[in-house]
């Protein structure tokens, strides 16, 4: 650990966060079990999972606002377990802006600078340097009520990077606002992030979110963090079958190992065999489950007209397609169940009712535990 901690002094960046087997119980139930967690100095985090999953708790646990059962947390290499909030260096954005309504944007930037005693020329740069990072300078003699939602979330966080903390921990700050809003503050929000070079640890339920933001993401179950890495990585590379349904459609087979060859996974799945990455330590004839994203598969009139670099892995009766603009979106079945492929916006469209083989591209799938 203090390796790492050296590297990231070396690189100028501060704010590495180590969460070392942190379990917390509510009232006798265990919501967040021996949970291991670092972010790397500057880096932007993102904690994604459905709503109960533990999210906010391990994130008020990094923040030292929640009394936990077991573990540490450090900050730079230095224990923070038992360091109150206050002396932890990090800012916090909620959900709701929780600005003070009688203050105006500078005067609530202002507001931790002057605690801690930052007065005079010194405030006033520091005021005008954030009001500039968030782009408010024209709004800061403008109270709260003035402001749009977007506007005094902004607010918000220049307050929150007002006094360079170590590490920004953000809980759905996106959450109260439109749509279209929700977009443009995102982008405003990683644009901040690293302009700042501040550690950000965020927290959201909407995967669009964590990938637009994230250079890594941990995702969250039931208080547990089921896999970290790469939101590309974890798209393409799901670990387990609630990983990959969360991020996304996924259409999954029932199959049984064949072997491994050359780094894949062989899986037979009915007559077709299919290769396929993950899991290298399932032996052959054990029961899998292999999990395809639509945009990986192709639809064939007949076996011989499967793409080359694709492999058939069943015969499906097409239900519904429906053009969605750039996309074909299609719907298909067999015994097995249901599957949602989705076609060029340029191909044909296929008629309900009619026959297809379904293609994977060869090493696109992912092969995991077996459900049931
Ligand atoms: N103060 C509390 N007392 C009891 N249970 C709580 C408390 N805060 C959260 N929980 C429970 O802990 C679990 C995780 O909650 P939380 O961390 O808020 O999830 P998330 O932020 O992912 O929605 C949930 O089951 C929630 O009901
Ligand atoms: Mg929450």
């Amino acid at each position: 650990m203090s390796s790492t901690n050296a590297d990231a002094t070396a690189g100028g960046k501060r704010g590495e966060v180590n969460v070392d087997k942190v379990t917390c119980d509510f009232s006798g139930t265990r919501v967040l079990h021996e949970t291991d967690l670092t972010v790397k100095a500057g880096e932007f985090f993102t904690l994604l999972g459905p709503s109960g999953s533990g999210k906010t708790t391990l994130l008020r646990i990094i923040a030292g606002l929640i009394d936990f059962t077991s573990g540490r947390v450090s900050i730079d290499g230095s224990d923070v377990t038992r360091l109150p909030t206050q002396q932890r260096d990090i800012g916090f954005v909620f959900q709701n802006y929780a600005l003070f309504p009688h203050l105006t944007v500078s005067q609530n930037i202002a507001f931790g600078l002057k605690l801690r005693k930052v007065r005079g020329p010194a405030l006033a740069k520091r005021v005008d340097e954030i009001l500039e990072l968030t782009e408010l300078g024209n709004l800061r003699d403008r109270h709260p009520s003035q402001l749009s939602g977007g506007q005094q979330q902004r607010v918000a966080l220049g307050r929150a990077l007002a006094q360079r903390p170590r590490v920004l921990l953000l809980d759905e700050p996106l959450g109260a606002l439109d749509r279209r809003l929700r977009q443009d503050l995102g982008s405003e929000i990683r644009r901040i992030q690293q302009e700042s070079e501040t550690t950000a640890i965020y927290v959201t339920h909407d995967q669009e979110e964590a990938y637009i933001l994230s250079d890594r993401m941990g995702v969250m179950e039931a208080g547990f963090i089921r896999q970290v890495g790469a939101p590309r990585d974890v798209y393409s590379a799901p670990t387990s079958a609630f990983v990959a349904n969360f991020l996304g459609e996924t259409n999954t087979f029932p199959g049984e190992v064949r072997g491994q060859e050359a780094g894949a996974t062989v899986v037979r799945v009915g007559d077709y065999a299919i290769s396929a990455t993950g899991q290298p330590k399932l032996a052959a004839g054990e029961a899998c489950t292999l999990s395809a994203r639509p945009e990986q598969i192709r639809l064939s009139v007949d076996l011989a007209a499967v793409p080359a670099g694709f492999q058939a892995v069943a015969d499906v009766t097409v239900t519904e397609a429906r053009f969605f603009g750039q996309t074909i979106r299609v719907r298909l079945s067999d015994a097995n169940g249901s599957y949602l492929v989705d076609l060029d916006s340029s191909d044909s469209i296929p008629e309900a009712g009619s026959p297809a083989v379904m293609s994977i591209r060869s090493h696109s799938a992912v092969v995991l535990p077996a459900t049931r």
